[in-house]
């Protein structure tokens, strides 16, 4: 789905959230805080935003994604920054890299099965003391607001289709923001995944959370010794 989408993904996003989600976007990184030669993974990085505003602080970036399209827009979008991007396929549940500073996805977990499993995955992957970084599309917790959310969300495929992109992407969006947990459960995932939650909130105008969580300086192995 990701493959075929990829050249229309940016359009539609800036489209379905009105430009919004680059803020979002910025928002997440301006939480995380790269520091120069930290080293921060980008999971299902896509066309590459979060990498590239990640790598303008001087971090050291590896960037992945399953999906080789979207892989080949974010390499040609990050021109400017090739030398501190490291591009890869990897599939985002279980990063391969280690002892990183901080781990991102955006709008990336929704569409992994296990989210529990993940964040442990990514858990491991951190130093102690390592931050951890999730933007994503989610029911405002509200009722109220989580029915005008999903009013938008059911006329999403009728915009794609208007804008000539895969309507079946956009019915995937609708359906599995249904199922993805809302901003509550997202916290009690993390913590049960070891995480310390440092930051989690809904942003303006809703249909989007934000989460920074922390792992702990002391690791399990450390406190059994
Ligand atoms: C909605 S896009 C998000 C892209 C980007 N992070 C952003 O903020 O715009 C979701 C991305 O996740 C990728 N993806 C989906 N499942 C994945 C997995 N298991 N491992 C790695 N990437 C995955 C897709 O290929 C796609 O590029």
């Amino acid at each position: 789905m990701f493959e075929e989408l990829a050249p229309k993904y940016d359009f539609m996003n800036s489209v379905i959230t009105f430009g919004l989600y680059k803020k979002w976007q910025k928002k997440l990184v301006e939480q995380i805080n790269p520091k120069e030669g930290e080293r921060i993974l980008d999971t299902a990085t896509g066309t590459g935003d979060i990498a590239i505003l990640l790598s303008r602080k001087k971090a050291d970036i590896f960037a992945s994604d399953l999906s080789l399209n979207m892989l080949k827009i974010a390499k040609k979008r990050s021109i400017d920054e090739k030398d501190s991007i490291k591009f890869f396929i990897d599939d985002a549940s279980t990063p391969k890299i280690n002892n990183l500073d901080a781990i991102t996805i955006s709008f990336g977990i929704r569409n992994i099965p296990n989210i529990k499993k993940t964040i442990q995955n990514h858990v491991e992957c951190l130093k102690p003391g390592g931050r951890w970084g999730c933007l994503e599309t989610a029911e405002p917790e509200n009722p109220l607001l989580r029915m005008f959310f999903n009013l938008w969300m059911m006329i999403m495929p009728i915009f794609a289709k208007f804008f000539k992109a895969p309507k079946s992407a956009y019915a995937y969006l609708r359906d599995s923001v249904k199922t993805f947990p809302r901003l509550e459960m997202m916290k009690k995932t993390m913590e049960k995944s070891g995480l310390k939650v440092i930051y989690a909130k809904e942003l303006f105008p809703m249909g989007a959370i934000l989460l920074i969580g922390e792992k702990s300086e002391i690791s399990k192995r450390q406190k059994l010794n």
